[in-house]
């Protein structure tokens, strides 16, 4: 299965980086992923979409491409990052490469609601016209306090998150199975 991933985090020690890393190698048995360089995107202008600079379409082709999304967002003041949103912005006009794509959240930050705002706007962004993607229910995977569940290397060791990832990742699977032709 070929998913491709999107960080909202363009910081060199993201936590949120570090959870795709994560699961990218956890998993690489059953799934495939990329992550894609979304830190390269222009900042989104409608007078560029219908020509928009190459990055612009070599990420979108990969959208296309993948059998899914995996989505890590940090919370920025209770919302999703513009790195992020950005992106979306691209990816939901003239082309619309979410359509249909099944998508799976996770959220990582110092806090103890682990990014729970931001993924609940997320969904809404996600459920819009011009996503219009098809977004994992439940399975809300917020890791709160993240800094103390990875080690001095920032490998996530937290035995309990990882066993809900191994649950979410599961359920992600079958949902990419079970959505396609839809
Ligand atoms: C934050 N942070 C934050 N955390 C949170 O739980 N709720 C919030 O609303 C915010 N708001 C916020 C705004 C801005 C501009 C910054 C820079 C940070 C803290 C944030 O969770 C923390 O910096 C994470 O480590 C960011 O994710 P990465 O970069 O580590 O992936």
């Amino acid at each position: 299965m070929r998913i491709v991933a999107l960080v909202g985090s363009n910081r060199k020690e993201s936590y949120n980086r570090k959870i795709t890393s994560f699961i990218q190698e956890r998993y690489k048995e059953k799934v495939e992923i990329e992550i894609l360089p979304i830190e390269n995107l222009p900042l989104y202008n409608q007078d560029d979409e219908l020509t928009p600079p190459a990055v612009v379409n070599e990420i979108k082709r990969k959208v296309l491409a993948s059998e899914g999304i995996l989505i890590a967002t940090p919370e920025y003041n209770h919302s999703i990052p513009a790195l992020l949103k950005n992106a979306l912005d691209w990816f939901s006009r003239v082309e619309k490469v979410m359509v249909r794509k099944p998508v799976m959240i996770v959220g990582a930050s110092g806090g103890v609601l682990g990014t729970a705002r931001a993924q609940m706007h997320l969904r809404q962004i996600l459920n819009s016209p011009g996503c219009a993607a098809l977004t994992l229910p439940g399975n809300e995977v917020f890791i709160g306090g993240v800094q103390d569940k990875l080690d001095e290397f920032g490998k996530l060791t937290h035995e309990p998150t990882i066993q809900f990832l191994d649950t979410v990742m599961n359920n992600f699977v079958n949902w990419v199975e079970k959505t396609k032709g839809i």
